[in-house]
């Protein structure tokens, strides 16, 4: 049985310890020298508060809603193409993320499939690279449909820039009998992990069954490689997929003012500003640098969600004062679902909303709404306005 952990460091440091190597360092990845991924966090850090003492809210509200969905904390899942981490995975986050009140977006690349996940939490979003071409990507469109997905995630902003001066590690294109004796030292340094996946009986099996189109599912390399050989989208085919879809419709990765106005002409509900967690170009500062400037652009016209570096309740609040709906979180819930299946999650999640409140509470606030830049203190310089 898990036991309860009291910050998203501690989990990190129990999924180090649980996690086979390999698995783990896919979760920390990062490209290249790995910039990016230390301004997402790095940026946060810059940021500050000034506290009243007196005078302040007994009551402190939290709701919103993205993209049609009531939740009980802006904070949403993101998805994540992570196979191996937990034996029933994105299960488990979406069982996590309904029980606290909570949306999930669920990945293409994603070890589980979309009707067990939609099924474990009402509140779930499909998300889909550009890969395949227009008819594969509408047949998994309406298939997540089908299965009751309320919402669509695009992700475009990746750059295949994946080598890393730490080195990648090694992914078996199937777990057989011969990978499973290559990695078997790293089972046996990690008997907990092994022990979670020997009770099911299975081992994890890094197939895609979102991208099976009727058929048997594709490795994570198989997916990988049409991905990579499918022609890039243009500005047309975001407007042509968020035309088909219908419903709510985030574009994730919107770094830049101009593409945020690109995404608004494109008819989307709600844009993520993001680096892909700094696994994309490494290079670009991190989203809370660049979210001021699409806010004042357009705030008022489409929602703003952001992702990156998300390890407190603090960094929320930030993130909502500069100007954002709510976050995602990313490599937060891997650590919890790593460290304690279902209930890590729960427990990161708690985590971020007793650190929402307390940040609230100091600021004198009594709602979520009330925040703004005025709440923080910005150093000067801290800005990026990119494409203005
Ligand atoms: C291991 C890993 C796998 C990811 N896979 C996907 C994916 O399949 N689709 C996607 O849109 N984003 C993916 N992302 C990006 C996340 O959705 C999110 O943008 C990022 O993790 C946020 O940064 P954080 O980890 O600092 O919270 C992945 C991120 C990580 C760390």
């Amino acid at each position: 049985m898990a036991t309860w952990f009291e910050t998203v460091a501690e989990a990190q440091r129990r999924a180090r310890k649980r996690l086979p190597p390999s698995v783990y360092s896919a979760l920390v990845a990062g490209s290249e020298k790995g910039l990016t991924v230390a301004d997402n966090t790095s940026a946060f850090a810059e940021l500050g508060f000034a506290p009243h003492v007196a005078g302040l809210s007994g009551k402190r509200d939290m709701a919103t809603t993205v993209m049609g969905q009531a939740i009980s904390l802006p904070v949403l899942i993101s998805p994540t193409g992570v196979q191996a981490v937990h034996p029933d995975g994105e299960v488990a986050v979406a069982r996590a993320a309904a029980a606290r009140g909570t949306a999930i977006g669920l990945s293409s690349f994603a070890s589980k499939p979309i009707e067990e996940v939609a099924l474990a939490n009402p509140a779930t979003f499909f998300q889909m690279y550009w890969t395949g071409g227009r008819d594969k990507l509408l047949a998994r469109m309406e298939r997540a449909r089908r299965a009751g997905a309320v919402g669509l995630i695009i992700t475009t902003d990746w750059s295949f820039s994946n080598g890393r001066d730490w080195g990648s590690p090694a992914i078996p294109e199937r777990m057989d009998l011969k990978a499973m004796l290559r990695f078997a030292p790293e089972g046996i340094r990690r008997p907990r992990w092994l022990l979670e996946f020997a009770k099911t009986g299975r081992v994890p099996d890094l197939t895609a069954p979102n991208l099976a189109d009727g058929g048997a599912p594709p490795t994570f390399f198989g997916a990988y490689g049409e991905w990579m050989q499918t022609p890039l989208p243009t500005w047309e085919d975001i407007a042509w997929l968020r035309e088909q879809w219908g419903g709510p419709f985030m574009l994730k990765g919107v770094m830049r003012v101009d593409d945020a106005k690109r995404a608004l002409d494109a008819g989307v509900t709600a844009i993520s500003v993001s680096n892909h967690g700094g696994n994309n170009l490494d290079g670009t500062p991190a989203p809370i640098r660049a979210l001021p400037a699409i806010a004042d652009a357009v705030g008022d016209q489409v929602e703003i969600v952001l992702d990156g570096g998300i390890r407190r309740g603090s960094d929320v609040v930030k993130a909502v004062a500069l100007g954002a709906r709510a976050v995602m979180i990313g490599r937060a819930y891997l650590w919890g679902l790593a460290a304690g299946g279902q209930t890590g999650v729960e427990n990161v999640l708690d985590i971020l909303r007793g650190g929402i409140d307390s940040a609230l509470l100091g600021l004198g606030l009594s709602s979520i709404q009330e925040l703004t830049a005025d709440d923080l203190v910005i150093p000067a310089g801290f800005r990026r306005d990119l494409g203005l």
